[in-house]
This record gives C-alpha cells, structure tokens and sequence, in this order.
C-alpha cells in the first residue's frame, strides 16, 4: 500500500502553467527519487505536496487521507516533512534553537528526547549546539536542515536538494545519512540533480521533464536506461 499516491496534480505560478499532470506514489520504507533539470518542476512537486502551494485539480493523499486543503502545519502533524531546497534555516539562531523551531508540532515533553535523538543522527550538530547558524559550513548546514526536519518525527521525510553546493566528501556523507535514515525507519521522497547518487541509493525513481513524468522504473533499471543515461548521467 502506497503511503503517499500523488494522482495527476496541475500546479500553476499565475499563469505559469508548472506541473502538467503528475502522478507518482512512495510506499512505505522506501527512497523515491524525483530527478530532472533545472525547472523541470521538482521544487513544485515537493511544495504541493507539503502544502505550501495548491494544485488547481488532482488528488495528494497519505496514508489513506487526502492533503488537500490541509495546511502545511497540520501535514507536518500528520507525519511528513519537507526540507526544503537552499536549506532555510534561521541563520541568526543557534543550532539548538532551530533544533526546538522544527519541534513544534510535538508535545512540550518530548522535545528533549526529539533534540537527544537528533544529536545521535549528527554528532556534529551536538558539538556546536550553541554555534549561531548562519556561521557554519554548507554541510554543517545541510545537517541543521535534516536536523530540524527530524524534530518533527516524520514518517516521510522530503529531501530538496540536499547535495546543492556541497564539496564530493560530504556529498557522500549526505548520501550515507539519508540512508541511514531510511534504514532506521523514515521513508524518503528525494529530489536531486545528482541523479547519479540518487539513482544509487533510491529503490525506485521518475524522471521530470517541464512538468510531466517522463520516466519511471526501479532505479536500477535507470540507472542503465540510455536515454535517462545521456540526459541525467553524463552519458
Ligand atoms: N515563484 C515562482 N513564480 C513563477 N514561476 C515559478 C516560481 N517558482 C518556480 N517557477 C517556475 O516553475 C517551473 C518549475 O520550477 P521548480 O522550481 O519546481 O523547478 P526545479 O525542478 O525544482 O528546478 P531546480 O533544479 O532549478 O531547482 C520553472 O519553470 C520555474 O521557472
Ligand atoms: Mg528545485
């Protein structure tokens, strides 16, 4: 059974006519991967999805519950984040207090416990608990931004572009979190551009291109698809 079934959403900007008619679905324990150009239409996706934009027509439901209409807090309570693209964290804070800002769905209680459980995922963000934000390196950041997405205890968790700017080590080490993630029990919706990497560690992927899905198999099978080769991989 599908946790998140997308069917057939149309997504405009005013009259910028974005997403034509997408449809995908993850299930549960899985890492999905959306991969296409720039514009194609994956940032989109992902904001539909989580509520910041509304489709004009289609249907979005997880786990059984239609999302349309739903604000994008209430989607966060219903157990999926959205980490989105360029990262958007509060760079003036410390790492602890966007920690506590992506905790606010959950019971006063547990943040603690959220906050330990965080800390185990990325030591590095233990060790600089008190840095301010703004101050630390791109993957430091990139860390914060998964950090505080888990703060929420996401059943699915919605990666845009985690990868962006980031030198290949940790690139590598992004990649090795997000399947750690993943095989401790959130499943994951993943945009990329490394479509490469995404391939390497999705179970199953689609291909966008200005706004519709071209393409859609197990990753290997893309990973090995000419086509998806010549225009996502490089040759
Ligand atoms: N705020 C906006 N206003 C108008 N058009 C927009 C807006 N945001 C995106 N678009 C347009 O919608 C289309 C899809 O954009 P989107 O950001 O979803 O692409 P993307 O696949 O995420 O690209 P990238 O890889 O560059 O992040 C593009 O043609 C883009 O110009
Ligand atoms: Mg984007």
């Amino acid at each position: 059974m599908s946790m998140l079934k997308v069917e057939d959403i149309h997504v405009y900007y005013g009259s910028i006519y974005a997403i034509k008619g997408v449809s995908f679905e993850v299930n549960q324990g899985e890492i999905v991967t959306l991969i296409g150009a720039n514009g194609a239409g994956k940032s989109t996706t992902l904001k539909t999805v989580s509520g910041m934009m509304k489709p004009k027509s289609g249907a979005i439901t997880f786990e059984e519950k239609s999302l349309l209409g739903v604000k994008p807090h209430s989607i966060v309570g219903l157990g999926m984040a959205h980490c989105p693209e360029g990262r958007r964290i509060f760079q003036e804070m410390t790492v602890r207090d966007n920690l506590e800002m992506g905790a606010y769905t959950r019971p006063k209680g547990e943040i603690e416990d959220s906050i330990a459980h965080v800390y185990d995922l990325f030591p590095r963000l233990k060790e600089r608990f008190r840095q301010i934000a703004g101050t630390m390196s791109g993957g430091e950041q990139q860390m914060l931004a998964m950090g505080r997405a888990m703060m929420s205890k996401p059943k699915l968790l919605m990666l845009d572009e985690p990868s962006m700017g980031l030198a290949p080590l940790l690139v590598e080490e992004i990649f090795r979190i997000i399947q750690d993630l993943n095989r401790a029990g959130t499943t994951i919706l993943l945009v990329e551009q490394n479509a490469r990497m995404a391939l390497a560690i999705a179970n199953r992927g689609y291909v966008l291109e200005t706004g519709r899905i071209i393409a859609s198999a197990e990753a290997s099978a893309l990973l090995k698809d000419e086509t998806v080769k010549k225009a996502y991989l490089g040759g």
